[in-house]
């Protein structure tokens, strides 16, 4: 259903302790849970929060058993507000994994894919009636539209595009991923390559993907809060897919260790092996940085 990335890694740098209070932020199908639990005796604590609903119900059953699991339907974002309901006031470990899990990727409704046709959602918390890709593809301007596929996509020549979207939505809303894929055929030369189409494809869903859940700014407003819930010789594991989303990591990183108040566990970013890239695709890009809290 979904491979978890840098398991072993995460699991080790993280150097769970049997009483550890710890907080899984990204829960998806429980996979890092599933590890750290091993580690955590019975007086330790496993909070998860995840917003995909079917994410959460999968890990409401698979650790249905275990008395020291508490599961919430909340963005990581809301961390500070879970753990006042629970009474704890600063957690020991905590894990993030940023990005889509394959079980989101592959649905075939969602329209997190450009190689299954759906409707344009691409929401993660799907209880939520908040922006959807249609949306934003229908009624964003030009300059929005550019900002979106530049920042976040990383597609540099993308005012063609951007011109047959805003072209072809005048004529009928463009409502599912399958008339968005046409467009990108349109739009830009792949020099017969399958692979650029696919590079390219990916870099335009990524992109959608990012604005509707907002997913650089859950970052920033996790990382202005985190150091104020997290104990002394606690550990933070930030697992990212996208040079931006590091990069606000890296930030967070060096202005806090510049102040004395967090240390690197890990000096090299842990990046996955060949051989793991080739058996999953979506660790190819993943970087892994775990720091302490001093
Ligand atoms: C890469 S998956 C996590 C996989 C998990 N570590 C595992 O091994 O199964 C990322 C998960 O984070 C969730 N997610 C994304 N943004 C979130 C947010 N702001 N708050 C909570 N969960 C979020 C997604 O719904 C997805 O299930």
């Amino acid at each position: 259903m979904h491979i978890p990335v840098l398991l072993n890694k995460t699991i080790e740098l993280l150097d769970i302790q049997p009483n550890d209070v710890v907080v899984d932020g990204t829960l998806g199908f429980g996979g890092h849970t599933s590890e750290m639990l091993k580690k955590l005796g019975a007086q330790g604590v496993l909070i998860g929060l995840d917003i995909d609903q079917a994410a959460l119900k999968y890990c409401e059953t698979l650790f249905k058993d275990q008395k020291n699991v508490f599961l919430f339907h909340k963005s990581y974002t809301q961390i500070k507000e879970v753990l006042e309901t629970l009474k704890i006031a600063k957690v020991s470990k905590i894990l993030l994994d940023l990005g889509l899990s394959s079980y989101q990727l592959d649905s075939e409704t969602r329209g997190f894919s450009f190689q299954k046709e759906a409707s344009l959602d691409m929401r993660m918390d799907d209880s939520k009636k908040g922006l959807t890709a249609k949306e934003i593809i229908n009624q964003y301007s030009e300059a929005d539209l550019e900002r979106v596929f530049r920042e976040y996509g990383e597609l540099y020549n993308c005012q063609k595009f951007v011109g047959n979207i805003v072209h072809m939505r005048k004529k009928a809303l463009i409502m599912n991923t399958t008339e968005l894929v046409d467009i990108i055929k349109k739009s830009f030369y792949f020099r017969n390559k399958r692979r650029v189409y696919i590079k390219t494809c990916a870099q335009v869903f990524q992109a959608l993907r990012i604005e509707v859940n907002q997913e650089f700014e859950n970052i920033k407003q996790f990382l202005d809060q985190v150091l104020d819930l997290w104990m002394p010789q606690g550990r933070l594991a930030i697992l990212t897919f996208h040079s931006l989303e590091d990069k606000l990591v890296k930030k967070f990183i060096r202005e806090y260790e510049k102040k004395g108040l967090i240390k690197r566990v890990n000096k090299k970013v842990e990046q996955t092996t060949y051989a793991d890239a080739k058996k999953n695709v979506r660790a190819r890009s993943a970087k892994l940085r775990v720091v302490e809290r001093i």
